[in-house]
């Protein structure tokens, strides 16, 4: 039999479907895992993380693979379960739907389901901006999707923030027909109780947001559609020069005619850390690029973290970088969203184009002392977004444990990790032995008690 020519096969594989961005065929459920160390016995949920893993083999970007769910259930200190399932959208189901097409981009069902993982009013959703959320069970099978009972008229964003304080869901949705942004405010019962057009200057991507106790902030960058992409079935965004970057303030129950907006340097900012006000200050530590998609929408310069600072009354915004180790997928302690936080997590990004080369870290920042401490996985290893969890009474901010994916090209699989937070130490507080898990965006530790 002749030989396949292997540099032809991976001259024709875009760059995010190599390595371990290998999609993966199989749904599996897996018990009796191999677990090395003591999973914590107060750790009684699931880590459910989504990201893209497209069902022909291929897509064009990485922000279009079909989402595939990847669950860990721990219970009683004990692994119960690891499984990996497909959300159902009707990509799965009908797998030559074409997702540039214009009027499946307008269909609200038609959810790539890749991009996060939410508790939230036992639901569990699964979410990508485009479109509606997916509800899925507890063991990840798909239940459908959902606009709020009818309520929601259009996308709904991947990066709500559950408020810790009241338990309301505060997100947006953005689109590239009018209404280019609406404000979303879900009760903690789960119903979508306001909705407020916001008016911007034009449609950009706006793919997360930031909220205090008193004020959502929309980030209005310089990523905007492109009608013209959108006829060439590329994807329809595109940095753009003359945009102005802008950061709106608004009351969370406020609405359009409330907003301030504040000018600030181009950039982009996939994700905040998180937000906060500071008396008249309001204060944002963010993963910011310099800019994106210039040329192609494969365009990602390094990340860094950076705060910004608005004065609300002189007018302004402060910029200031706080480190330069590039790094993305920002997270904070649930229990801190939209307060003053000390500790934030960051995924470090290995820019290495062999994954033998690469190798991941989670970098814990600690903005009161300026002191970084990083959990580093080594060569050919590479961690996503590290999620916390709390201690069952936790005595500070970062006491619990960070918990991620880790993928390790010397042996071509993954494995589970829950970390210590607090001392960061490098040895795992538990380690289980898993399959392989393509790379992935982002998920949530979602406690039993949240939902179940
Ligand atoms: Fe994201």
């Amino acid at each position: 039999m002749e030989k396949p020519d292997m540099s032809a096969v991976l001259e024709s594989t875009p760059s995010h479907l190599r390595g371990n961005g290998r999609p993966v065929t199989e749904e599996r459920t897996l018990g009796n895992l191999k677990v090395s160390g003591t999973i914590p016995p107060e750790l009684d949920g699931r880590y459910i993380r989504t990201g893209p893993n497209p069902i022909t083999g291929t897509s064009p970007h990485p922000f279009l693979g079909d989402g595939m769910l990847h669950g860990m259930r721990l219970r009683d200190g004990r692994a119960e379960w690891y499984r990996n399932r497909y959300v159902q959208t009707p990509f799965i189901t009908n797998p030559s739907t074409d997702a540039l097409d214009m009027s499946v981009m307008l269909d609200m069902k038609s959810s790539k389901a890749n991009t996060h993982v939410f508790g939230h009013a036992g639901k569990f959703l699964v979410l990508e901006e485009g479109h509606f959320p997916y509800v899925v069970d507890g063991d990840l099978d798909t239940v459908g999707p959902t606009n709020f009972d009818g309520v929601l008229k259009g996308s709904f964003t991947a990066h709500p923030k559950v408020c810790p304080r009241t338990g309301e869901m505060l997100a947006f949705g953005y689109s590239a027909m009018e209404p280019y942004l609406r404000y979303l405010r879900v009760s903690a019962e789960g119903k979508l109780v306001q909705t407020e057009n916001i008016t911007v200057g034009g449609p950009t991507m706006m793919h997360d947001f930031n909220i205090t106790q008193n004020f959502a902030i929309f980030m209005d960058l310089p990523a905007v559609f492109n009608l013209e992409l959108a006829m060439t079935g590329d994807l329809p965004i595109r940095w753009d020069d003359n945009y102005p970057a802008r950061l709106g303030v608004m009351p969370r129950n406020g609405n359009d005619s409330q907003v301030k907006w504040y000018d600030i340097n181009p950039c982009y900012v996939f994700h905040p850390l998180n937000s906060y006000e500071d008396g008249d200050k309001i204060v944002l530590d963010v993963a910011r690029f310099s800019h994106i998609w210039r040329e192609s929408a494969m365009d990602f310069p390094p990340p860094e973290l950076w705060r910004w600072t608005i004065d609300t009354t002189a007018g302004k915004v402060t910029e200031e970088k706080i480190d330069d180790r590039p790094a993305e997928f920002p997270r904070v302690a649930d229990s801190v969203v939209g307060m003053k936080h000390r500790y934030g997590y960051l995924a470090a990004m290995s820019q290495a184009a062999d994954p033998m080369d690469a190798s991941g870290a989670i970098l814990k920042y600690d903005r009161e002392t300026g002191v970084r401490s990083d959990i580093e996985f080594g060569r050919g290893c590479v961690g996503g977004e590290a999620v916390f969890a709390p201690a069952a009474d936790p005595k500070s901010e970062d006491d619990g444990y960070l918990m991620t994916y880790v993928y390790d090209a010397n042996v071509d699989s993954s494995r589970f990790i829950i970390m210590d937070a607090a001392s960061m130490d490098n040895e795992p507080v538990a380690s289980i032995d898993l399959p392989r898990i393509p790379n992935g965006f982002h998920g949530s530790w979602v406690p039993a008690s949240v939902a179940d």
